[in-house]
């Protein structure tokens, strides 16, 4: 089957078997592999993007069902005047270690911010919930979100 739909702004058109998960679309077919792919089981949220606006884990959306959505990656974070405030605020506050969640904890947390500008730690933590960094401890990743909600300056 073919599925057209918009990844960081860029219309694709593809090819798809209907059982292909966005998650293997993104990375496999459009080179996006900043989006990673944990678990499969909807279970560590590594795999986060937005899709018409809201997070989605891309492991349980069929790619099929991404057509004519938009949908964003941790690729189309960073805008014209460079890196996302969140982007900065992980290096300053040192909110990864592995990296490994990183793509998704900067996805979540661009989102946390666009719809509550000024959140509580216990806002933050709840909204990273879905996704499981199994190396920081969350403390430098919570603090950068609050970095990144005051600007995020370097
Ligand atoms: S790959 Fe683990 S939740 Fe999607
Ligand atoms: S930084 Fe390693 S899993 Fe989060």
């Amino acid at each position: 089957m073919e599925v057209t739909l918009t990844v960081n702004g860029r219309e694709h058109t593809r090819e798809i078997e209907p059982r292909l998960l966005l998650v293997h679309l993104l990375r496999d077919d459009l080179g996006l592999t900043g989006t990673h792919w944990g678990c499969d089981t909807s279970n560590c949220g590594a795999c986060v993007v937005w899709m018409d606006e809201l997070p989605v884990k891309s492991c349980t959306v069929l790619a099929a069902m991404a057509g004519g959505r938009r949908v964003r990656t941790v690729e189309g974070l960073e805008g014209p005047s460079g890196l996302d405030p969140v982007q900065t605020s992980f290096i300053a506050c040192h909110g990864l270690q592995c990296g490994f969640c990183t793509p998704a904890m900067l996805m979540t947390a661009r989102w946390l911010l666009d719809h509550d500008p000024d959140p509580s730690e216990d806002d933050i933590r709840e909204a990273v919930s879905g996704v499981t960094c199994r190396c920081t401890g969350y403390e430098n990743i919570v603090r950068a979100i609050r970095h990144a909600a005051a600007g995020g300056s370097p």
